[in-house]
């Protein structure tokens, strides 16, 4: 599907016909989706249509064979995950990468360490407590994230008050792109509804997000707009307020029609 009216320079990111293989695998046959500034786009589809491949390709963890990436307007080649972490795009995990026994803000600076401000300590490599405590409870305050210390170690938060963590720490580090895959996905009712607002809230504050979920329902009370995965391919973009979660669904299995034909498509056209 071509962009007649918008050129690439108006998105936050811009994927044109990614393609990727493994071995005799077509994991990725024609992906494009292009991600405006401040939108939720939530990205669907099957079991093993190509949304995780997707998603570490515009993350940096995995080498497409073919296709373009533009990133705020700039042509961006990743190769690996730190060069999408420098393009201002951060990812979580749904096994976030949290360690256990570290404190909620030595986790939000994980290998990012923030040196004192003195410049003799600098030069020991003694890093900033007192800055990066203030900086992880200001922005944990900003996106209402309820926890009751920064200090206290993560082993026994919640799985919710620990996504929601990894978020902060997206939105501290990676402030244009956030990509999220599934991550409601080991989450109660309440939980998943708290990383819903905070999902909300990184859309406040001008951060694109891309969020993979196979929950319809929490898909459409968050997303702007829903991109359909089939078989590698991106078959259909929708606004939301176009779309229910039945018609979201149809488009995922096939039982409504694709914007592009696709194989199966055309081998059940006989002339
Ligand atoms: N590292 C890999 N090696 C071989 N095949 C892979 C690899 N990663 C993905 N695939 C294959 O590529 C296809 C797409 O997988 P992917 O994980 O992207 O799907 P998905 O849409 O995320 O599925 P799910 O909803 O189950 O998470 C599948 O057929 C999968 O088996
Ligand atoms: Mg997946």
């Amino acid at each position: 599907m071509s962009d007649t009216t918008s050129t690439a320079t108006d998105f936050a990111l811009s994927a044109s016909h990614i393609t990727r293989r493994y071995g005799a695998v077509v994991a990725l046959a024609d992906a494009s989706m292009q991600l405006r500034r401040g939108e939720v786009m939530g990205l669907v589809g099957d079991n093993g249509a190509g949304k995780s491949t997707f998603l570490k390709i515009l993350s940096g963890a995995v080498i497409p064979d073919g296709g373009d990436i533009v990133v705020g307007g700039s042509p961006v080649s990743f190769r690996r995950p730190s060069d999408a972490l420098e393009a201002g795009i951060e990812t979580v995990y749904q096994d976030l990468a949290l360690v256990d026994t570290m404190s909620a803000v030595q986790n939000v600076y994980l290998g990012r360490e923030e040196l004192s401000k003195n410049p003799f300590l600098r030069l020991l490599n003694v890093v900033n407590d007192g800055g990066m405590r203030k900086r992880s409870r200001e922005v944990l305050t900003e996106l209402g994230v309820g926890i009751q210390s920064v200090n206290v170690s993560v082993k026994g938060m919640s799985g919710g008050q620990r996504q929601c963590l990894a978020i902060a720490r997206a939105l501290l580090w990676g402030r244009q792109i956030v990509i999220l895959d599934e991550p409601t996905a080991a989450l109660g009712v309440r939980e998943s509804a708290q990383v819903l607002e905070l999902i909300g809230r990184l859309r406040d504050h001008g951060v694109s997000v891309i969020l993979v979920s196979h929950n319809m329902q929490q898909l459409v009370q968050v997303a702007d707009r829903v991109t359909v995965m089939r078989l590698g391919r991106t078959i259909a973009t929708r606004d939301v307020a176009d779309i229910t979660p039945e018609g979201i669904v149809g488009l995922i299995t096939g039982a409504i029609p694709a914007d592009v034909s696709t194989p199966e498509d055309s081998a059940t056209i006989v002339h």
